[in-house]
């Protein structure tokens, strides 16, 4: 299977080692040639680190790297069967680049969003067939999470969920059929992980790593709140958080933080810019709070 892209991000650089991983042809594109190359360095570094711990061989990170192509136009897509797109977390862009997109592909690729919050619906409403549409919702880090949720749109096929959820089975991942619903199961559930988290911060109870190491140590998290928060991104975690809020009607339960908006606009973005909740080293392990 041919496996197109788009975004070589945190999700998109995952997304697309899970897939070659799994022995198909990846083509990777992003609109920054800085991204790109970001996220082919870090392939190697993931994969050679995998050496060291004996999880491959040399052969298999060669066979994998081998497998994917970075490509500098969404155009150099075209011969893909499968679309993955992980772009920035916002409804027009989306909708814009999966217009373009099918006008190179054929009429059967099937074209998916690994967004976290935004309606399947709205996304496929952009193609000519919005039948070939779906979400197919990784989590970060896409090759160590083993839960990927396939989300059915009201206007996809029943044959695009069925081929996507084998696919994804393939590539030995645990699949969750979820509703297009805001933050679909996992997101919804952890919405109030976060927000109650900063309330609890913003209300002067306790600091961020006091939180974080008591849900750790009683909650049996592997991340607490707030390093989890900085680990996905800031500006990723906000967003998502205010698309469910606004999706449901302003429900209170989601109501997004200011102190959490603050850090995005200040580009505190957490453990991909150096300094969020807690400050990083060069390495990406927590220095200080
Ligand atoms: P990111 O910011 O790490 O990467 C996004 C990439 O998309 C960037 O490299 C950017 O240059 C590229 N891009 C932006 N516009 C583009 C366009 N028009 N065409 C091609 N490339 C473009 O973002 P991240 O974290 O990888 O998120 C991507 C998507 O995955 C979002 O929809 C997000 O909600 C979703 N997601 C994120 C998770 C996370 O933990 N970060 C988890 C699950 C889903």
């Amino acid at each position: 299977m041919i496996v197109g892209i788009i975004g070589s991000g945190t999700m998109g650089s995952g997304i697309a080692q899970v897939a070659a991983t799994a022995g198909n042809t990846v083509k990777v594109f992003d609109t920054r040639k800085e991204a790109l190359e970001k996220s082919k360095l870090a392939l190697e570094k993931i994969l050679s680190r995998l050496i060291v711990k004996g999880r491959i061989t040399e052969a298999d990170k060669d066979h994998i790297q081998g497998n994917i192509q970075y490509v500098d136009s969404l155009k150099s897509l075209d011969n893909t069967d499968l679309v993955i797109e992980a772009i920035v977390e916002n409804l027009d862009i989306k909708q814009k680049v999966f217009s373009e997109l099918e006008s190179y592909v054929s009429e059967n690729t099937i074209i998916a969003s690994n967004t976290s919050s935004l309606s399947i619906a709205s996304i496929a409403a952009s193609l000519q067939k919005p039948e070939r549409c779906v979400g197919i919702h990784f989590f970060n880090p896409a090759p160590l999470m083993k839960l990927v949720e396939v989300i059915p749109a009201v206007q996809t096929s029943q044959g695009v969920t069925q081929k996507v959820v084998e696919t994804i089975s393939d590539w030995k991942k645990v699949v969750a059929l979820a509703k297009d619903t805001p933050g679909f199961i996992v997101n919804r559930v952890a919405r109030p992980f976060y927000g109650e988290s900063l309330r609890i911060f913003e209300e002067g109870l306790a600091d961020v790593s006091t939180i974080d190491k008591s849900l750790k140590e009683l909650g049996g998290f592997r991340m607490g709140p707030f390093e989890l928060m900085d680990f996905i991104g800031n500006d990723v975690n906000y967003t998502v958080t205010e698309t469910v809020f606004t999706a449901f009607y302003y429900d209170p339960r989601y109501k997004p933080s200011l102190t959490q908006k603050r850090l995005s606009e200040a580009g505190y973005l957490g453990r991909k810019s150096g300094k969020g909740y807690y400050n990083y080293n060069n390495d990406g392990k927590i220095d200080s709070q």
